[in-house]
């Protein structure tokens, strides 16, 4: 039998007591973790997880991929799900959120149409250049031919991007007009694949970056602290871009005023522009800025919460976020409890494999004795178990420590005597995470 709830018939304001988190990465384990955490809150699955989903409280493995839509609708109707959280953009771009909801179900996480918002990155230049938004001027071109032509009329470097979903790497911020033509060459050369068919070409801007994230119900908007990643595998924020080698909130770099104006300028404005596209947009809006003297400019949106970011927020987020996400699902934000913030600081160390963000060693045993608890939390993210349960190295990023204090000096000591008792072979962190807010 089917239960009503698995059918969309939950009351307003209420807390969702079964819940599926999708994706298998460290965000997921953060979202599993906290909303397992929430009063109200029975079950949590988790599927596909990680290495580290048996050891979250309250929540269970299912071992099924993302990819797969129709297992996940089955096991949402078997296990009478009454939320489905999506974690990564794969499948949100693929259109699982719209299946999903296609089944009754309610989904935190926007449908394929709004998923285009980090997708097609000339979409998302279009919806900002309609919607009024401060971004870096752009030129999209179909071909190698057009984006040179680009070039040699703007006679200086320019950002190159591909306009479709490369996993983070289909960026590249040029130092030279030859290092831009490269870049061109790279992506018409069909490295990204289908995600490479056109470009954006972007006049390049100056700043720190920061990324604010709101949660949506299509309407309203809940506006959580603003989060500072550490993108470069290297200290002094130099090498290889990664995926986030760790990161802080709130980040100081945005006050009060000026969190006000992404709101207003940037994330009320993007809402709009959505729904006059005719997208009820259920989920995350993520705006990575970068602060620069003009002000705050996006430099991309996405369509699901930042990782490590996620990480690092999660912990400072009140028991009515089960609530608030089903609100944001049902498009009824209005009727959910205010979502409390934690006035902490939150720091959030990555430590990642031997060779990332390269190929990297796999399989290693990992071992760790830190006894998280309140205001230290161990996040697996690439990690899996053996047949005989022993948990392994299976990732780039394999784990993030957390914590929380009332300084930024106190919460990365304590993320970092936490991470000395994590062990793997070839353990790789950075030793300077946070250094803009530490004084040590
Ligand atoms: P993305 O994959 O869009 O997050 O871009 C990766 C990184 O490239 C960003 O975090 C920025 O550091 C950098 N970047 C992207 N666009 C620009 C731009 N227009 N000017 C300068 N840096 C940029
Ligand atoms: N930490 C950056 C991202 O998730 O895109």
């Amino acid at each position: 039998m089917v239960s009503l709830a698995s059918f969309g018939f939950m009351l307003p304001g209420s807390t969702p007591e079964r819940i599926l988190v999708v994706g298998g990465g460290g965000r997921e384990n953060a979202l599993a973790w906290a909303l397992a955490r929430c009063q109200g809150v029975e079950q949590v699955w988790v599927a596909p997880g990680n290495g580290g989903t048996p050891d979250l409280a309250g929540c269970t493995q299912l071992p099924i991929a993302e990819t797969d839509q129709a297992a996940l609708v089955q096991a949402c109707h078997d296990q009478a799900v009454e939320l489905v959280v999506v974690g990564p953009e794969a499948p949100l771009a693929a259109g699982l959120a719209d299946t999903l909801r296609a089944a009754g179900l309610a989904v935190f996480g926007p449908g394929a149409d709004g998923a285009q918002l980090e997708a097609s990155k000339q979409w998302a230049k279009a919806l900002m250049e309609d919607a009024g938004i401060a971004t870096a001027g752009y030129w999209h071109a179909e071909s190698l031919e057009q984006a040179l032509a680009v070039v040699e009329a703007q006679a200086q470097p320019l950002v190159v991007k591909a306009d479709g979903l490369a996993a983070g790497k289909g960026v590249t911020v040029a130092g030279t007009i030859a290092e831009t033509r490269a870049a061109l060459e790279e992506v018409f050369s069909g490295r990204f694949g289908a995600a490479g068919a056109s470009v954006v070409l972007e006049e390049t801007l100056n700043g720190p970056e920061v990324s604010v994230f709101a949660l949506s119900d299509g309407q309203r908007l809940v506006l959580l602290p603003p989060a500072q990643d550490h993108k470069r595998i290297g200290e002094g924020d130099t090498g290889a871009n990664t995926g986030g080698m760790g990161a802080y909130a709130p980040a100081p770099l945005l006050d009060a005023a000026g969190l006000d104006q992404v709101l207003h300028g940037v994330l009320e404005p993007a809402l709009a522009a959505l729904r006059a596209r005719g997208i009820d947009y259920r989920g995350v809006i993520y705006a990575g800025l970068m602060l620069t003297e003009a002000g705050p400019k996006v430099i991309e949106f996405n369509c699901r919460f930042g990782d490590p970011e996620c990480e690092t927020l999660m912990p400072l987020l009140g028991p009515e976020l089960a609530a608030v996400l089903l609100a944001c699902a049902q498009g009824c934000l209005d009727a959910a409890p205010p979502l409390s913030i934690a006035a902490q600081c939150s720091a959030c160390v990555i430590a990642a494999a031997e060779g990332y963000p390269g190929t990297v060693r796999q399989g290693d045993p990992i071992s760790a004795s830190l006894s998280a608890g309140d205001g230290m939390q161990l996040f697996h993210a690439g990690s899996r178990r053996d047949a005989g349960g022993r948990c392994l190295t299976a990732g780039g990023r394999v784990l993030a420590v957390v914590a929380q204090a009332s300084t930024f000096d106190t919460a990365f000591a304590r993320a970092y005597d936490g991470l000395a008792q994590v062990h793997f072979e070839g353990i790789t962190y950075r030793r300077d995470i946070g250094h803009q807010v530490r004084s040590r």
